[in-house]
């Protein structure tokens, strides 16, 4: 049995795919490889039911409604937020706020949390591998503020220099926010060491999780996360829905975001009060079809197992490692010792975009370019890479057509 008490699937790729329509097409006439689930996952039929079968069934409105529908999809969508609480092992489900996404979570607590504790002069703590969405949200607010942001260098393996990092905390560090896998070059993060050495400096944490979420288990209690943001899309889900979880004592005490429906207590036009944990921070009707069917997505990796998940994509990472640094003209961009289940690489020959078009048209999906990341794509040096990430329905095969692709571009270059 696994975490979540659902019984536990044997990890069996071909009867994975077959829950997953979009590998009944074919591209150009070619089956699908698909390498670009970092970007975003494709989705299994029971997501794809969830969504329809709110629509069809039993749409309504939610926390509003005193008839059977609004109810019924009321308690659809607050189920989804306990599946949430377990899946990331949060204390409690009230710690859990719905959000479009990891983005939107990232700004939430920069423009609530930020706004109310950055002064200035105060540093915040990123580090040279942040995706775009945990570098702009701090630097608007560090705009705002005249706060200062540090950035931990990176090894030229790609991972976190601790050292460098421990030389930047101090007591004017009042934030550090990281990525737990990197979305452009792998690199898992040891992030219970980054919580602690922080925590000790007397920071507040933000982990962005969008990477980790669909690949390890998370634990934001076992690591002392006050922030742990991921989205949905990335984890089989649905788009426009995902969770930043925050401590309680740091949520209570944060001002509300967006002012709307469902975040008040009461209003009159002289003062409002405001609603508790989580709805606070939830003004307007949310997306109610995707946090439904959320949870199908995330009792869909749960039945899996975390285990077995990790088990099989660190065969595939290790594999297409071994595949790719045997085609000569390849440079691998990340080669951290603990790595995720994504491989950015560059070619003598081509362009990653041109990498990436002939690939397509072989049937393979991939990403090319500097991955929301061009801190690090200059810190290596590279306008952008090709990325291979890897999914739940990937094998071997896979890597086996993603080293064909590339002798075609190597036929094509030279
Ligand atoms: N952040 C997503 C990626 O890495 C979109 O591709």
């Amino acid at each position: 049995m696994n975490d979540m008490n659902l019984p536990m699937r044997a990890f069996d790729v071909e009867a994975i795919r077959a829950d997953f329509p979009i590998f009944q097409e074919t591209v150009y006439g070619k089956p699908l490889t698909f390498l670009d689930s970092a970007a975003s996952a494709q989705k299994p039929r029971v997501v794809i039911d969830a969504e329809v079968g709110l629509y069809e069934h039993y749409y309504a409105n939610i926390h509003r409604g005193v008839y059977k529908f609004s109810q019924d999809a009321t308690e659809a969508y607050e189920n989804t937020r306990e599946t949430v609480r377990a899946f990331i092992n949060a204390a409690k489900s009230r710690e859990c706020i719905f959000v479009r996404g990891a983005t939107e979570g990232i700004n939430l607590v920069a423009q609530t949390w930020g706004r109310a504790n950055i002064r200035e002069g105060d540093e915040i703590i990123l580090s040279e591998m942040e995706h775009h969405s945990n570098i702009v949200p701090w630097q608007m607010l560090a705009g705002e503020k005249g706060a200062v942001i540090r950035v931990i260098p990176l090894h030229d393996d790609g991972s976190l220099d601790m050292e460098a990092y421990a030389g930047l905390l101090g007591e004017r560090t009042k934030l550090v926010a990281v990525a737990h896998i990197s979305n452009a070059i792998g690199t898992l993060n040891p992030v219970a060491d980054i919580i602690r050495m922080g925590h000790d400096a007397g920071a507040t944490v933000l982990i962005d999780g969008c990477q980790a979420a669909p690949h390890l288990k998370i634990d934001v209690q076992a690591m002392d996360a006050d922030f742990y943001a991921f989205s949905a899309h990335k984890a089989y889900g649905p788009t426009g829905i995902g969770v930043i979880y925050g401590k309680e004592a740091l949520l209570d005490k944060m001002p509300p975001w967006q002012g709307g429906g469902d975040m008040i207590s009461t209003v009159t036009f002289e003062k409002t009060t405001y609603n508790d944990l989580p709805y606070k921070f939830e003004a307007g009707t949310p997306n109610i079809a995707g946090g439904i069917a959320m949870k199908a997505a995330l009792d869909y990796i749960s039945a899996l197992g975390h285990d077995a998940i990790h088990t099989h994509e660190m065969d595939l990472l290790k594999y297409a490692t071994e595949a790719l640094t045997a085609v000569n003209s390849v440079r691998l961009i990340g080669t951290a010792p603990e790595k995720g289940a994504l491989i950015s690489f560059t070619m003598n020959q081509a362009h990653p975009h041109d990498i990436g078009t002939i690939l397509d048209r072989q049937g393979i999906a991939v990403r090319a370019g500097h991955h929301c990341a061009q801190p690090v794509m200059d810190r290596f040096g590279v306008p952008g890479t090709v990325r291979a990430s890897f999914g739940i329905y990937n094998d071997r095969t896979d890597v086996d057509r993603l080293i064909d692709g590339l002798k075609k571009v190597v036929d094509i270059f030279g």
